[in-house]
């Protein structure tokens, strides 16, 4: 036991539950203890000498004498390579099929007995000894794999293995899922290994509850997205180069993966950093756009603990004049913390309660865990005892864990009928009034003092007919439970798109909705984290999610409070949350200069939700996230690379929050162009940095000049707010409707705005030739010029 597990096990003995946990703990060391240990010495294997290879549409086998490597790039330009027979399927990350090969690449002997192949978007090159380069067209080198190495104990047996690879000197790494550090991921460990960090987390908490071993590098070269997919457990270390280090040498930048099992698989997909998000998210899923209500303000707490307290929150809000479109209930409502059920004492009408909610613009939605308690008489238990629906360990019984409702079972949603049951299970939910749901502890949790807080790494999942155990489930856990979810509510209210977000995940959960922060601790390291997710996430293909603002502990100070409610405002998940012995989070429990910039806060996200509901259906249609770092559209400029203290929110605003103590003015730095402060209206021109007033009534946002963004005005009315743009440089932007909750396909509209002797003209593109836009125009942004 380490300093941290006998905290934590001093936390929870004492308690009922703590005993159940520590109990629980055990169980879970003598199950993994039950399995034979493997025989037999471990090998080192590397591929070896080339020995020959053999052509197929878009890419061959290339044989060495001690592994094979399948290279194939596919239509839209992505390639793929696996080792030793990995295919692109089975893959819980890809979206159906994987796409098509090219038939026009194909495998074509190199220099120095190597392959290669040659595509339209890059050349990938084979060296006679099992390296992979990937270069662009134009032969600048991207990324190179070294030859892998295996150690198994059996020819053909199961295997761990490491991957080491080489970027440009000047590459920055982004990515790995969720990671509190960065969002530039500096030189270190991080682990794939979904975790609740178990309470609360800051900066230094590594892993959480979203990992996958996807990285995004950027580098003059261009940019790259690499995806190993293998969901097993593994580590990645980093180590970011260095220009013109010893002797004036390039020192590369390195990762180096090391996976306990399962395929050695990878994609690649190449472009600027747009044309990467749109291939990644064409491989592995459309994110799903959430309903216009949930791009509104949202206030959750754990501990409501009664209706009455509901309707006293949601009055606070409409007293005062605060927007609010949804309010959260958390594992309180429950009965005794039993998922699917509901404390009648407190909640004696939901039903009432939702519908009551409703006509005031208000939606419930519910937090669903997967743990069902085991116990007979409880229906959940009982229904998925019947269908076999729980993880089993490997004599087949059923594996217990502790989590909030005490001695609990898993479902395994790995196993497609198990998915089909649990998605009936919303059933309960929507008829109790619920418009969204909200899955926790999904990692997935069992309490525990020590050891992993988790499942055995022994115990058994079906893997969709597989078969397989935990060490190679457990990070998808989240993501079929997600699937699971999202797929029972579609069936069961067809006219309704799900909204669910969910707190663990795995590359290509963006197809059933978003996440959010998980525990992030109350403290400006909090602040600056929620930050880091949100932009990581964005980065791997997961543009819905927001942290807990205020924090989820604790209590804010007022000035805290207010810039994390400022941040949130403009994150695409703007919700409160805490823990049931947390301060108060409501706007107006921090005096009236707090409540009145909250206000301003909320009522500027009003006004910008057509923009949300753009950027939402946007990021459906090219994978763009809403929240892009400020190198998005410039990754050659190096100085934007390292900076992570503001970001765009689309194309047209650049948002730079305030994350620390004490602060009302702050540097912002601007990528090319002209920016407008939106609050004074003055003009700057990147690139460069400059100093902007962040007073605490608002942080500093800009608006890129040319820009068309759909807002709406106090009663509801459509606006194209229009920012001047520079003469000579026509500007313009893309708006899309809400199409409403269910399933119909929006229309995008694309405008152009550009100077005419001195005045704006601002122009839909039609079908055929320009007209005029139906949205009423208002021009901002006329006053003159400053330099950055
Ligand atoms: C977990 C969640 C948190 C929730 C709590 C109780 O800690 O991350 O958001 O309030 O469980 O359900």
């Amino acid at each position: 036991m380490d300093g941290r597990e006998l905290v934590r096990s001093m936390k929870v003995v004492g308690s009922v539950q703590g005993l159940r946990a520590v109990r629980s703990a055990w169980r879970q060391r003598r199950t993994d203890a039950r399995e034979p240990a493997p025989r037999g010495p471990e090998r080192a294997r590397v591929p070896g000498p080339v020995t020959g290879a053999e052509r197929m549409p878009g890419g061959g086998t290339v044989r060495f004498a001690r592994a094979e490597l399948h290279v194939c790039v596919a239509v839209g330009g992505a390639v793929f390579w696996g080792w030793d027979g990995a295919r692109p399927l089975p893959s819980y990350a890809l979206d159906e099929a994987p796409p098509e090969p090219d038939p026009r690449a194909g495998l074509e002997p190199d220099k120095d007995g190597g392959w290669r192949v040659v595509s339209e978007r890059m050349t990938v090159a084979i060296s006679r000894h099992g390296g992979v380069e990937v270069r662009t067209p134009g032969g600048v080198l991207l990324r190179r794999e070294l030859p892998p190495r295996w150690w198994e104990r059996a020819p053909g047996g199961p295997a761990r293995w490491v991957q080491r690879s080489e970027v440009p000197a000047d590459a920055r790494f982004f990515g790995l899922g969720g990671r509190a550090s960065g969002p530039r991921l500096r030189d270190g460990t991080y682990r794939l290994w979904n975790t609740d960090p178990g309470g609360r987390f800051g900066p230094d908490d590594d892993p959480l509850y979203v990992t996958m071993p996807v990285q995004l590098v950027v580098a003059d070269a261009g940019t790259h997205l690499a995806f190993y997919d293998n969901s097993w457990d593994g580590r990645v270390v980093l180590r970011e180069g260095e220009e013109g280090a010893g002797s004036g040498h390039d020192r590369p930048g390195r990762s180096e993966l090391r996976m306990d099992g399962g395929p050695l698989r990878c994609w690649v997909v190449t472009g600027t950093p747009a044309r990467v998000l749109h291939a990644w998210t064409a491989l592995t899923g459309a994110p799903t756009p959430p309903p216009a209500w949930a791009l509104g303000p949202q206030h959750a707490r754990w501990g409501f603990g009664s209706e009455r307290e509901v309707r006293r929150i949601v009055a606070g809000y409409r007293e005062r004049d605060l927007p609010l479109s949804a309010v959260h209930l958390d594992i309180d409502h429950y009965d005794a913390h039993q998922v699917f059920t509901v404390d009648r004492e407190r909640f004696p009408d939901l039903p009432g309660l939702a519908k009551e909610l409703r006509a005031d613009g208000v939606r419930l939605v519910s937090i669903v865990d997967p743990a069902v308690k085991a116990e007979r008489g409880n229906a959940v238990y009982d229904s998925g005892s019947a269908v076999g629906a729980f993880v089993r360990d490997g004599r087949g019984r059923e594996v217990r864990g502790v989590v909030w409702p005490g001695d609990c079972v898993y479902p395994d949603f790995t196993d497609p009928l198990v998915r089909d049951w649990w998605g009936g299970l919303y059933e309960e939910r929507l008829a109790q009034g619920f418009a969204g749901v909200w899955h926790d502890m999904n990692e997935p949790v069992s309490f525990a003092p020590f050891g992993d807080p988790t499942l055995p790494r022994s115990a058994r999942h079906r893997l969709e007919g597989r078969g397989g155990d935990h060490r190679e489930a457990h990070n998808v856990y989240g993501l079929a439970m997600a699937r699971a979810g999202f797929e029972g509510l579609w069936r069961l209210r067809p006219e309704e798109r799900p909204f669910l977000f969910s707190r663990s995940g795995w590359a290509g959960m963006q197809r059933y909705g978003g996440t959010w922060s998980g525990d992030v601790s109350t403290g400006w390291p909090g602040l600056r984290a929620s930050l880091s997710l949100v932009l990581g996430l964005g980065l791997c293909g997961v543009p819905y999610s927001g942290p807990d603002v205020g924090g989820f502990d604790g209590s804010p100070s007022p000035e805290l409070y207010l810039r994390w409610f400022q941040l949130g405002a403009y994150l695409p998940l703007f919700r409160t949350h805490a823990a049931i012995d947390a301060g108060r989070r409501e706007p107006w429990e921090f005096g009236a200069e707090v409540l009145a910039h909250a206000r301003a806060a909320l009522v500027e996200r009003e006004r910008l939700l057509p923009y949300f509901v753009t950027l939402a259906q946007l990021a459906r249609l090219t994978g763009a996230p809403y929240v892009r770092p400020l190198w998005w559209g410039t990754p050659e400029d190096r100085a934007l690379r390292d900076c992570e203290d503001a970001f765009l929110l689309g194309d047209s605003l650049l948002v730079a929050p305030v994350l620390e103590h004490g602060v009302e003015q702050r540097g912002v730095r601007l990528p090319n162009g002209r920016w407008y402060d939106t609050a004074t209206e003055e003009a700057y021109e990147g690139p460069g940095q400059i100093l902007l007033d962040a007073p605490r009534s608002r942080i500093p946002v800009l608006a890129r000049a040319g820009a068309v963004i759909p807002v709406q005005d106090e009663d509801g009315g459509r606006v194209l707010e229009v920012w001047a743009p520079a003469d000579g440089r026509p500007g313009g932007g893309l708006v899309v409707r809400d199409p409403g909750d269910g399933r119909r396909e929006p229309e995008v509209e694309r405008y152009t705005s550009r100077l005419v002797d001195g005045e704006v003209v601002v122009e839909r593109v039609g079908h055929d030739g320009t007209v005029e836009p139906e949205w009423e125009v208002r021009v901002r942004g006329t006053r003159p010029v400053r330099r950055g």
